[in-house]
Parts: C-alpha cells; sequence; structure tokens
C-alpha cells in the first residue's frame, strides 16, 4: 500500500480536542490534495474526526470549515492548476469556495469508536490518560481486520508501554505535534523499539508534505520537549522555593518569572509557560514520567499546592488565557497567586521594589522579539552571556544558574539517548518553544 492509498481511510481521535482539531484539519487537507490529483480522481477518501463530545463536534466543523477557507486564499494559485481541468470555476472565489467543499466532504464527524475499525491509520490526540489510550486502542485493534497504523499525539507516555499494553504488534509511533499543530512547525518522533520501520517512513513522507520539521526522540517518558521543559519548571520553582524563605512567595515568583523571559531572553517566563500549558497538564504529565524516571524526582509539591486550591491555568475555549500562577488581562501578567491570601497581588504593586532586587540589565539587552531575528544572532548572544557572566545582582545569577540548569538537562536528555543529538535538543528548543538560542550553547562557558 502506497502513501496516498494508506490515507484513504483515517480516524482522528479526540478530533474536538485542542491538538485533534489541528490535527484534522491538517490531515484533512493532506487527503483533499491526494484526492485532487488526476492520478487518485474518483478514489474515495474518508476521514472521521471522532470525538465522545457531540457538542464539540459540531462547533469542530465550523472551525475546520474557517481555517479551510484562510488556508484556500492563502494558496489561491496554487488550487487555480488543481482545478485547471473545472471550466465551470471562473473566479478566484469559485475555486476557493469548491476546495473548501472538497475538503470538508472527506470529514465524517462521528461519536463512535466503529468507524475506526475500518481505517487504515488512528491518528489518536484523546485526553493524556494512559490506560484510556490502551483501552480504545485494544478495541480498536481487536475490532479491526485492516491492521490499522496507530499515530499517538501523547506527550509523555512511553510509546512501547502503549504497544504492549494494547498488544499492537509494532503498528504504533508517537507523532508528537505541538500546540497549536495547524501553526507549530515542530513534530517529536518517537519510535519504540517494536515500531515497524514502515510507519516512520510514511510519517517523514506526511511531516515532509505539511511543511514542518521533523524531529526524532527515543521513547523515554516526556521525550525531548516535555523532557526539557518539565525539568526547567522545576528547576524554576525549586528556585521560587528557596527565594521565598527570605521574600514573600508572590515576590519570588515575579523574580523568578522575569528572569526566566528578560534575562534569559524567551519568549516567556517560566510561570507564564506553565499556566499556558496548564498547571494540570504539567501535573499530570510529571505524574506520567515520574515511575520512568529512576535518576530523579519528576514531582512537584508546588503544582499539587495550585490544582488543591482549583488554580489551573490552561486555555478557554476561545483560545484565551485562564488564571493560573498569575492572574492575566487582555493576554498579559498583572497579578500574582498568593496561596496564603487565596488571591492575586497585583504585579503593579510589587514590581518594583523586586526588579530594584534583580538588578540592572546586562549591557547589550535585547528583548526576544528583536533578538529572535536578530542578523548577526549568535554573536549578538555571546557579548550577552558575556555581560550576564560578570554581574553580580541577584537575577544575574539567577538566569546563570537557569542557563546552566537548562544546558544540563539538555546534555543529560543526550546523554541518557532520549534525544540523538544536541542539535535535535536545540531544534526542540528553538521550533517548538521559540527559544532564540539552543540550550546547548558555549555562551557562559
Ligand atoms: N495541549 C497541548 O499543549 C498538547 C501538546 C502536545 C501533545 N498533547 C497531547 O495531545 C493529546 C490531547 O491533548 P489536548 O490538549 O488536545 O486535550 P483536550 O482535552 O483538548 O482534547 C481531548 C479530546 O479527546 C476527547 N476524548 C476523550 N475521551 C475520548 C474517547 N474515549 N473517545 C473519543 N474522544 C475522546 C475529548 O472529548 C476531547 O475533545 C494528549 O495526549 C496530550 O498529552 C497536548
Amino acid at each position: 500500500m502506497n502513501y496516498s492509498e494508506r490515507l484513504q481511510n483515517v480516524t482522528v481521535l479526540g478530533a474536538a480536542g485542542k491538538m485533534g482539531s489541528g490535527i484534522l484539519l491538517l490531515t484533512a487537507m493532506e487527503m483533499a490534495d491526494l484526492s485532487l490529483k488526476p492520478e487518485n480522481k474518483g478514489k474515495e477518501y474518508v476521514l472521521y474526526a471522532l470525538d465522545i463530545s457531540q457538542k464539540a463536534l459540531a462547533g469542530l466543523m465550523k472551525y475546520i470549515q474557517g481555517q479551510v477557507l484562510k488556508a484556500a486564499e492563502k494558496k489561491a494559485v496554487a488550487l487555480r492548476k488543481v482545478y485547471a481541468d473545472r471550466k465551470d470555476l471562473i473566479e478566484n472565489c469559485e475555486i476557493i469556495d469548491q476546495y473548501v467543499k472538497d475538503v470538508m466532504n472527506i470529514i465524517r464527524p462521528v461519536t463512535t469508536l466503529e468507524s475506526a475499525y475500518e481505517s487504515l491509520i488512528v491518528f489518536e490526540a484523546a485526553s493524556e490518560n494512559p490506560d484510556l489510550k490502551v483501552k480504545i486502542f485494544s478495541q480498536i485493534e481487536k475490532n479491526n481486520q485492516n491492521k490499522p497504523w496507530f499515530f499517538t499525539n501523547t506527550s509523555s507516555i512511553p510509546i512501547g508501554y502503549l504497544d504492549k499494553e494494547a498488544g499492537l504488534g509494532g503498528r504504533v509511533l508517537g507523532v508528537h505535534f505541538y500546540n497549536p499543530p495547524a501553526v507549530q512547525r515542530l513534530v517529536e518522533v518517537i519510535k519504540a523499539s517494536a515500531t515497524l520501520p514502515e510507519l516512520s517512513e510514511f510519517v517523514s513522507q506526511f511531516i515532509k508534505n505539511l511543511r514542518k520539521v521533523e524531529v526524532p526522540a527515543n521513547d523515554f517518558a516526556g521525550f525531548i520537549g516535555n523532557g526539557h521543559f518539565m525539568r526547567d519548571a522545576l528547576h524554576g520553582m525549586a528556585e521560587v522555593g528557596k527565594l521565598s524563605k527570605e521574600m514573600p512567595f508572590v515576590d519570588a515568583v515575579y523574580i523568578v518569572n522575569k528572569i526566566s523571559q528578560d534575562l534569559l531572553i524567551r519568549p516567556m517566563g517560566i510561570f507564564q509557560l506553565i499556566d499556558y500549558v496548564g498547571i494540570d497538564v504539567c501535573q499530570y504529565i510529571m505524574k506520567v514520567m515520574a515511575p520512568h524516571v529512576k535518576d530523579e524526582k519528576i514531582h512537584s509539591p508546588l503544582l499539587d499546592q495550585f490544582m488543591e486550591l482549583g488554580v489551573k491555568g490552561g486555555q478557554h475555549s476561545d483560545g484565551s488565557q485562564k488564571d493560573g500562577f498569575l492572574k492575566y488581562e487582555k493576554g498579559r501578567p498583572v497579578g500574582i497567586y498568593d496561596p496564603d491570601k487565596k488571591a492575586y497581588v497585583a504585579i503593579a504593586d510589587i514590581a518594583a521594589k523586586c526588579d530594584a532586587l534583580i538588578g540592572p540589565m546586562p549591557e547589550g539587552f535585547l528583548p526576544w522579539k528583536s533578538a529572535v531575528g536578530h542578523p548577526a544572532k549568535d554573536d549578538f548572544f555571546k557579548k550577552y552571556f558575556m555581560a550576564l557572566k560578570v554581574m553580580d545582582s541577584l537575577g544575574a545569577k539567577l538566569a546563570r544558574d537557569y542557563a546552566i540548569r537548562s544546558k544540563a538537562i539538555g546534555l543529560k536528555l543526550v546523554s541518557d539517548q532520549v534525544a540523538f543529538s544536541e542539535k535535535d535538543v536545540n531544534t526542540v528548543l528553538l521550533t517548538g518553544f521559540f527559544h532564540a538560542y539552543g540550550p546547548i550553547n558555549d555562551y557562559l562557558n
């Protein structure tokens, strides 16, 4: 079966979720593009959008239609060639409408697992629950006579575990899209020891066609992205633990969040990133990773405390940021949660004294937005970190420790053979987390 035949019957499971909806969109357009090739004319392409939430599926179809329309407008010139034999389509808008129709015709929203019993591929993006994933995979495997291929978007569950528990005979591969899949270019691909090579070959072609960047990772809980992020977050939270022995908790959070954003020149501070991903999601990922990591403690009592207080972060259904460690107004942090007071303290009330404690910014400082596109980025960071290295402020010390820890995490991912190379670790942080420089560098040597 070739690439195009394999994509004739696909199920996206958890299609109405954050990740599933993006994977559905990308897969639907890839399938439509294949179906429109002259050699595939007349062949049926079916994409089941499977989710247990009927209500969410109704909203999903509207969302997909809107996104396909936007994508079609961008590729109107290419679409004119695709529909060259359709003399009835004259105006650009007619061509665009036809493409939207052709993509939407492929998608069948469904709420029961039975549709997956005829699929050749199952993209799975259901909730991050090992028992749930094993149950779903086993049931499909038992009832599907096509020996389907399973591509799971799990953030942390070892693929070999899913393979073994669900009895998939090596027909499973981790295809870890980043959020949101339609925008983020990085895809981590994780083979279990028994994964059949055909699955990886297929996925490489798929990722290439989507114009995304593939980074292979070994089958180790958390893989590269979360392997780095969770440890980086634990470091930030441990620093808050130390600082809050000498200052209020909210001041400590402000300081660590600020140094991890501004002094490290990252797109957002560590507490904002935890909120963005969701305190609940981070806690869950750590819980899934912990039993598979023998030489480190992957657990945060601070996350547990916030969960008990019902402070979870994450996003509202319209994509706006929910309050977590930080409180947000128009997407910008304006407060920090004080677990003793069970209330947010205004950042405006503490910023000046905390900034004074952090100390001055290193010479040559540029905010992330300017640094990320700097024409001589490597030279800029060399000079910047050289300036940071000789400062003796609290902020500089915390930032140096942070950068050193981040590099050590990256190097350990390589020595533990989670990542195949230092370059892969850096690519994940640069592409998936939008860092301006890779954590494995010589800037502080
Ligand atoms: N959100 C992220 O940033 C992110 C990034 C990378 C990977 N992931 C991974 O992607 C997967 C999905 O995460 P998400 O954030 O999109 O979650 P989500 O909660 O937004 O979506 C999960 C979807 O699965 C559906 N679902 C649950 N049980 C189901 C079942 N039995 N059958 C069919 N549908 C079912 C839910 O109704 C929901 O629509 C998880 O494995 C997660 O670890 C998430």
